[in-house]
């Protein structure tokens, strides 16, 4: 059944809980499924959660394996503000996964970066394809690294950030000079692979990038409206991304009639 489902939640909260719901849920229903994971800050309430939910038992990462969405170029693993660091800190480090199966898009030393790309891809394919993508979105509409743009049959390769990317991670670098202005991201088809997408934005900064994406054309402008076009993606989001959608009070709507839905399904007799 295809559906692309608008759920506007109270808060960050909110969000990270609905999401771990979900990755809760594709977890029980699948113990190896492949998670495709994403960095930045809207999922780290997500990570929070999940790890709480591991330490009481309630999830196991043990027979997971995980695809990053993408890496800086020009970083080693080991560097404080590669987003594996990112990763181990925020989520590996604190849950049952085995390391040996989370995987991002690294660039090894005297390695071509142009072949950084179609190995992640092979990578990919040979655990048999993402089950679940969680994603972000840049305030300019971006999925992974995928800038405004990008062609919409990208696959895994090297982009050149926006400026407004570039300032808006500014602030994890203490020292701008080493901030890389170049990434290894998986692309748009890539992501359009994965069996079913949650994408999660909170905060008014992404109210725009929100009503683009899931309410405007499809556009290379607008890298995430190509999710309309994916049979299962859930736009999870808050209050305050949601302020700019022109259907909202519908989308309230629909997610109240689901749950009189879920209700009559569970109802005793
Ligand atoms: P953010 O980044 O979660 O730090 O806002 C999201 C993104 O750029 O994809």
């Amino acid at each position: 059944m295809s559906s692309v489902d608008v759920i506007i939640l109270k808060d960050i909260e909110d969000v990270a809980m609905q999401g771990a719901r979900m990755l809760r849920h594709q977890l029980r229903k699948k113990s190896d499924s492949v998670l495709g994971l994403a960095t930045g800050s809207t999922p780290l309430a997500l990570y929070e959660q999940l790890i709480q939910e591991c330490a009481n038992g309630r999830l196991s990462f043990r027979c997971a394996s995980t695809f990053n969405l993408d890496e800086y170029l020009g970083l080693q693993p080991g560097d404080a503000q590669s987003y594996r660091s990112y990763m181990q800190r925020y989520l590996f480090d604190k849950v049952d996964i085995d390391i040996a199966n989370t995987y991002l898009p690294g660039c090894g030393d005297g390695e071509d970066p142009k072949d950084v790309g179609p190995r992640y891809e092979a990578l990919i394919r040979s655990k048999g394809g993402i089950d679940f993508q969680i994603l972000g979105i840049g305030q300019n509409g971006h999925i992974g690294f995928n800038e405004p743009t990008s062609s919409l049959s990208s696959r895994t390769r090297i982009k050149t950030l926006t400026r407004e990317t570039v300032a808006a991670n500014r602030r994890f670098f203490t020292d701008a000079t080493s901030q890389p202005q170049l990434a290894i991201t998986m692309g748009i088809a890539t992501i359009l692979e994965a069996a079913r997408v949650v994408l999660l934005a909170t905060g008014e900064e992404k109210a725009e990038a929100i009503r683009a994406s899931v309410e405007g054309p499809v556009s290379a402008m607008w890298p995430a409206s190509v999710l309309q076009l994916h049979p299962q993606v859930t736009f999870l989001m808050d209050e305050a991304a949601a302020s700019s959608l022109t259907l909202r009070d519908y989308y309230h709507w629909v997610a109240e009639q689901n749950r009189r839905l879920a209700d009559v399904r569970t109802a005793p007799g």
